[in-house]
């Protein structure tokens, strides 16, 4: 249409609505759809909070599934994960047998998975695990080094059960790979061990121990033995 028979069309248009009686004030314009439907901020987080928690129930054992955390340091540094993973250090959990240790490592993670982040992965395991599924002839070398990529890589790893396993050179050296990557890379880790941190060095050798130290925030559990006080 050009100028002239646009303008024309428009005033007929008015003169028919008005001779009509019809009523041409504008309404409100509904642009905002309801919070059950994409293109709404709270859809989009509902589908966050559920693939998080897909990725979490599918790494965690089922006693922890619902584990949750009350300690105000460990939630502090779940909500900094949550805040912003590059920014944040990693968490190591410590003392004695059946304090918590690996139910607030866990409940940590899923406080992370509830904030619905944009960007969630989770891979829990053991030292012992760990160690078992890496060692030379586990199966083949393609599949070990798939699991060592994501093992260096996920965003959040937790390992279970730090300083369990009799220390040997391919241990020292392998736990060393991932220590080093992830401090270099700032990747957060949570570990968990019934030792001190101040017996690390012993433990794991100083060029561990030392970024270990500098990379944790360190938590101590204390208490008796939930197993035995039920
Ligand atoms: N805050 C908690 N609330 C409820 N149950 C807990 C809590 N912390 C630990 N438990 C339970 O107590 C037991 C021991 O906890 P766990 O985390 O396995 O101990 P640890 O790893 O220190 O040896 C588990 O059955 C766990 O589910
Ligand atoms: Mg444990």
């Amino acid at each position: 249409m050009n100028t002239t028979t646009e303008t024309q069309f428009f005033a007929r248009l008015a003169r028919i609505t008005r001779e009509k009686g019809l009523d041409t004030t504008p309404g409100p314009v509904e642009d905002m759809p309801r919070p059950e439907l994409p293109g709404h901020p709270a859809y989009h987080h509902t589908q966050r909070v559920n693939a998080a928690l897909t990725k979490f129930e599918r790494m965690t054992p089922p006693r922890y599934l619902t584990a949750s955390t009350e300690h105000s340091r460990v939630c502090d540094w779940a909500d900094q994960v949550a805040a912003d993973v590059t920014q944040a250090p990693s968490l190591m959990l410590w003392g004695g047998t059946g304090t918590g240790k690996t139910h607030a490592a866990f409940g940590a993670v899923r406080r992370i998975a509830l904030t619905g982040p944009t960007r969630f992965g989770f891979l829990a395991t053991t030292f012992p695990d760990l160690y078992a599924a890496l060692r030379p002839g586990a199966s083949g070398d393609q599949e070990r080094e798939r699991l060592m990529r994501r093992v260096l890589s996920v965003p959040v790893l937790l390992l279970d059960d730090l300083g369990t396993t009799k220390s040997s050179p391919w241990t020292e050296e392998t736990t060393y790979r991932i220590v080093n990557h992830r401090y270099n890379r700032m990747l957060p880790v949570i570990l968990t061990s019934n030792e001190p941190p101040a017996a690390l060095p012993e433990l794991m050798g100083d060029r561990i121990a030392s970024r270990l130290i500098e990379m944790t925030t360190r938590v101590e559990m204390t208490g008796a033995d939930r197993r035995l006080t039920r």
